[in-house]
């Protein structure tokens, strides 16, 4: 649970008054006249954050061992006259063109076996000995170099790692994938009890015959498949630890991230895994420009990314002022949109909101995607806004190392979404985050705060805990939800959880073998639905996706199936725990059953929302020593009644209860 004591800032704060305020910056994109003009723009709006450097090794080390670093040095200085500090790249996320000449080991090979070429970005495998060198090399001459600039403030690792490829298939990144199964099982008869290899004449006599899981002509063993999950998301952390090893030598002091894409999106990377290795987490965040409830969307991964922050201050590396480019139709954000979206990640945790990127660029392949400075320069709604922005984020600065408070949790694991998505399950219709999207949704339309929780965290101080398509869980994740409801929590479980092990071998003797005891139910067959299909429930509700034999042994059946083959059958089931309760959901309730589902949860649970306001606005609350602050954005079109009293810190003056349409009010609460 989040505590409600102010944490020491994160060491990337200790240089900067209040949140954190810019943008990427590529300043090597643009003459002088330009760059000047930067500062002047950069001053009006508030700018005192950069990220310096992401793409441009091919400049900084134009061929092998020469290097041009004028540009890069007057940037930095007349940032830090500015008094704006820096994340200082370590500009690996781009190959220069001889490397990859001499060197054409280090691309990327995909699953069916093609080579991704040059001429974009990111084309390296980050099992690479080669690239590693290299990329390591760049990173200690910048390192050495700019380890005593007034500017530097964060070390920016490499950039969002995984993004456009995750996984590598080639030859090194099989030796890599065989070293690390061998380490994680120290016996090729381990590995294959493991795996389950005596399905389907899937022995090994040695490591060395293992492959990662290149294109078959059937389905891949489920124990290689999620290994190969686990080992790549292993190899990109292990490569962003290879460079973060020459940081910490040549700058023991600085910490150091690397830009995250936590999403409902994003399920490559294990980042509850990756956090331990980052001194400040940092998330770039986009939205969908054709989902009506972006914002919705938004707010998951904001508390996605708090997450694995642990609850800790988090730095919003990215976003858009307005358009993306890489959606199929890319609309610009409405007005008041940017500062809502801004506001709602620093609602939700974040002490620094920044954006991609400083200045919108007049090429390449990024010429239309919005930027803090657009092509139309100052004179523009963005760029009035991006000012606006600066101003209102100055007004933050109480906010800033104060915790967001939540009661309840829900459980999320990567491990469970590749696993729970693996092939040959009974429905490819359950995606792992869909459940645990609408309980979310249900609760920010309520004003009610969810933290996001790993399954092998504490549960102390949560009334709820919801636990959705948890596929595969290990014994000590059992004890710890168990202990939770024990404890006095409400513990929702859903359909497809608990039904494997950490190496997917089936806990048998009736599903979900692990939650068996505590939901006091037995499920004897799944009845997964056909697509678009639905069954009708006792309760009036309707559920979709998924339906099962259950049979109640411990717990009182709330809702049941009423249609053939189910009839009767239990569809949703409490047994009393402990100071607490389990529950049991056998299908996807539609809409209403969701949100009459969480009413009935919050009521047991004793939880209300943040305060009562009108439909439409969204609410949290962030908390440091003694202090208060309520977010309370309005989303709808229509000024919002908003019951907190205090001052609004936006406004500077006393909180007169009514958000305005489209606005955001920061309440300091007396
Ligand atoms: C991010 C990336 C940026 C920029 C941005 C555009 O994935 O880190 O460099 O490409 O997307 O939305």
């Amino acid at each position: 649970m989040s505590s409600q004591e102010q944490t020491a800032p994160p060491a990337v704060w200790r240089n900067l008054d209040g949140i954190a305020y810019g943008g990427d910056y590529n300043p090597e994109q643009w003459p002088a006249s330009v760059r000047l003009e930067d500062l002047e723009l950069m001053k009006e709006a508030g700018v005192n954050f950069l990220s310096v450097g992401i793409f441009s090794w091919g400049l900084l080390e134009p061929s092998e061992g020469e290097y041009d670093f004028a540009w890069l040095d007057e940037v930095l200085d007349n940032l830090a006259a500015a008094g704006i500090k820096v994340a200082l790249a370590t500009a690996t996320a781009s190959p220069p063109a001889w490397l990859v000449r001499k060197h054409p080991e280090i691309l990327p090979v995909t699953a069916d076996g093609t080579v991704l070429g040059p001429g974009s970005r990111r084309h390296y495998t980050p099992s690479s000995a080669v690239f590693r060198r290299y990329a390591t090399g760049i990173t200690s001459v910048l390192a050495e170099r700019y380890k005593d600039h007034p500017a530097l403030a964060l070390w920016h690792v490499d950039n969002e790692l995984g993004c456009h490829v995750s996984e590598f298939y080639g030859d090194e990144d099989a030796a890599a994938f065989r070293a690390w199964l061998e380490r994680r099982y120290g016996s090729i008869d381990a590995l294959n009890a493991a795996w389950g290899t005596a399905f389907w004449s899937q022995h090994y006599s040695s490591f060395e015959e293992i492959q990662p899981p290149r294109a078959a002509p059937s389905t891949l063993n489920p124990g290689q498949q999620l290994d190969f999950q686990r080992f790549s998301s292993w190899a990109l952390m292990d490569y962003y630890l290879a460079l973060l090893a020459v940081l910490r030598e040549v700058t023991p002091g600085v910490p150091a991230t690397t830009n995250l894409m936590v999403s409902s999106a994003t399920k490559s990377m294990d980042y509850f895994d990756w956090s331990k290795d980052l001194d400040v987490i940092a998330n770039d965040h986009y939205l969908v420009a054709a989902d009506p409830e972006r914002h919705i969307e938004l707010a998951f991964s904001a508390d996605l990314t708090r997450g694995v922050a642990g609850g800790d201050p988090w730095i919003l590396m990215e976003h858009s002022t307005s358009a993306v480019n890489w959606q199929p139709r890319n609309q610009p954000k409405m007005p008041g949109e940017m500062l809502r979206n801004s506001l709602a990640h620093v609602a939700r945790g974040a002490d620094a909101v920044m954006f991609f990127q400083w200045r919108q660029s007049f090429a390449g392949s990024e010429k239309f995607h919005s930027a803090m400075v657009p092509h139309g320069g100052r004179e523009t709604r963005v760029f009035q806004e991006v000012v606006g922005l600066g101003a209102a984020l100055q007004k933050l600065a109480p906010v800033r190392g104060s915790r967001v408070e939540s009661r309840v949790a829900i459980v999320f694991d990567y491990e469970a979404w590749w696993a729970t998505e693996l092939d040959s399950h009974p429905s490819q219709d359950v995606k792992y985050p869909e459940l645990l999207r609408s309980f979310h949704r249900s609760l920010f339309l309520r004003g009610v705060s969810v933290d996001f929780v790993h399954p092998t965290a504490s549960l102390e101080g949560y009334g709820l805990v919801l636990v959705c398509t948890l596929y595969n869980v290990a014994d000590a994740v059992v004890a710890n939800i168990a202990s939770a409801a024990r404890a006095g929590a409400t513990v929702l479980v859903s359909y497809f959880s608990g039904i494997v092990d950490e190496q997917d071998h089936v806990r048998l003797g009736g599903y979900p073998g692990a939650f068996r005891e505590l939901l006091g139910v037995r499920v004897e067959e799944f009845h997964p639905l056909l697509a678009g299909s639905t069954v009708k429930l006792s309760d009036g509700g309707v559920g979709s996706v998924w339906s099962e034999h259950v049979h109640v042994n411990g717990a009182d059946a709330i809702s049941t199936f009423t249609e053939y083959p189910l009839d009767g059958i239990p569809a949703l089931t409490r047994r009393p725990v402990g100071a607490g309760s389990a529950w049991y959901l056998a299908t996807f309730p539609d809409g209403d059953g969701i949100e009459a589902l969480v009413d009935r949860l919050l009521t047991e649970a004793g939880i209300s929302a943040v305060a009562e306001a009108d439909h439409g606005v969204e609410l949290t609350r962030r908390r440091a020593e003694g202090r208060s602050f309520v977010f309370a954005i309005n989303h709808s079109r229509a000024d919002a009644t908003v019951r907190v009293a205090g001052a609004d810190l936006l406004t500077g003056e006393r909180y007169t209860g009514k958000v305005p349409a489209g606005g955001v009010a920061v309440i300091e609460e007396d």
